[in-house]
């Protein structure tokens, strides 16, 4: 039989990072790769006693075909769960956070249509947007995340007819870099967001996994009706549920809801009762603390570990929360041909030149580092074997002591 496909079916890229996934399973690989939770923090004996329960109690309505907005009960603990006023009819349940995104390329983009993303971004939300054949811009950004006054700038210099869809932007712990845009930068983006009429969609998965401190409040919460926000069960709870939310502008809602309903008609109905029990129980707020605590414990690893493993020449951020920070080699070295020796090592990572829109922008001497998954006895290992393989590349470099 012959196929044809779809032109939108060419545009469509295995994932970089699926393919390096791949790699990871070999047995023996120490993985910094993959943007996976920790599965310490999985809370099955939970999710097995809600399991049991609902079943017990609501089994025919928990197996049924349900509602597309998601289950109410659900919705209006999601709403109440919000450091801002939200209201029920404004969260629509996804199934993970990438649906959302899926959603808002399907409502929001049309052929040629411009979307403005941070530089680096994350890379399913470039996949999910781009088989609608937008043209996606980025915006400048520094270690502090989106640059404002070179947003302004870009603002004030396009035409009316270039004017974007909407900025797509991970405020707090941003996936690749791990980095955070301050409150300073917040606040003048709510400004110039209004000012320029410029809609926003506030990506979130990490926000809760903050180490010392809160980060500052939501962008959606300074402007709800100019900003999508899009929120994550996979990272506080367990990414196998693929428990998401959205919360709307109303304007966007009942479109985004025929999406939702043509894509899967709604969430599965054990899974968002299951949440809703977690969420009603005093599970979340102790559990979310102890993931902070994994997390922090974690990185703290990592950084020891680059401190006394790394050459002279490479440098790294420091993350005040989430999964992943982002090191900086040399010029000289490209980390796409790093990771194949890395490999051979028995060492995994993702390439920066995985995370960025285009070519053009692509820094080629960018890592990025899960500090989550691996243990520690395992960082240590891999961050001594990454850094010998990093300087044998670089010729030899002293190390930092
Ligand atoms: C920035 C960002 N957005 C969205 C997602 C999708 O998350 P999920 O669909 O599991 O909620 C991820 C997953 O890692 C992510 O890093």
């Amino acid at each position: 039989m012959n196929w044809t496909m779809a032109a939108r079916a060419e545009r469509m890229n295995p994932s970089f990072i699926r393919e390096i996934l791949k790699v990871t399973e070999r047995p023996g690989i120490i993985s910094f790769a993959g943007g996976l939770p920790s599965p310490k923090t999985f809370p099955i004996a939970e999710v097995n006693a809600a399991v049991t329960k609902i079943l017990t109690e609501d089994g025919e309505a928990a197996l049924q075909y349900a509602t597309s907005e998601g289950y109410s009960p659900l919705r209006e603990a999601v709403a109440k769960m919000l450091p801002w006023d939200v209201s029920p009819d404004q969260v629509l349940i996804t199934t993970g956070s990438q649906q959302g995104l899926d959603l808002i390329a399907k409502i929001l983009i049309d052929k040629d249509s411009i979307i403005w993303v941070e530089s680096p971004t994350y890379l399913g939300a470039v996949q999910a947007f781009t088989p609608m054949e937008p043209r996606v811009v980025s915006v400048a950004c520094d270690d502090d995340g989106l640059d404002v006054e070179l947003l302004e700038v870009q603002l004030k210099n396009t035409p009316a007819d270039q004017k974007p869809r909407f900025l797509y932007l991970l405020p707090n712990f941003q996936n690749p870099t791990g980095r955070t845009m301050p409150e300073s930068r917040r606040a003048k983006l709510s400004v110039l967001a209004k000012a320029y009429g410029l809609c926003l969609v506030e990506d979130n998965p990490y926000g809760d996994l903050w180490f010392d401190q809160e980060p500052p409040d939501t962008l959606t919460s300074r402007n709800p009706e100019g900003t999508i926000y899009l929120g994550s069960f996979s990272k506080i709870l367990a990414p196998g549920l693929r428990l998401g939310f959205m919360v709307l502008p109303s304007v966007l809602y009942p479109k985004m809801l025929q999406a939702k309903q043509a894509a899967d008609l709604h969430t599965p109905s054990l899974n968002q009762r299951v949440l809703y029990e977690l969420l009603h129980s005093d599970f979340i707020p102790k559990h979310k603390p102890s993931i902070r605590a994994l997390y922090k414990s974690q990185l703290e690893a990592m950084l020891g570990a680059l401190e006394r493993e790394m050459p002279a020449t490479v440098t790294w951020n420091k993350p005040i929360g989430g999964m992943f920070l982002w090191l900086t080699l040399p010029k000289h070295i490209q980390s796409q041909a790093l990771l194949h020796k890395a490999v051979e090592q028995g060492i995994a990572f993702v390439p920066g030149a995985a995370f960025y829109a285009n070519e053009s922008e692509t820094e080629h001497n960018k890592l990025r580092l899960s500090f989550v998954t691996a243990s520690v006895e395992q960082i240590n290992k891999g961050i001594a074997i990454l850094a010998k393989c990093i300087a044998d590349e670089d010729g030899f470099q002293p190390t930092r002591e």
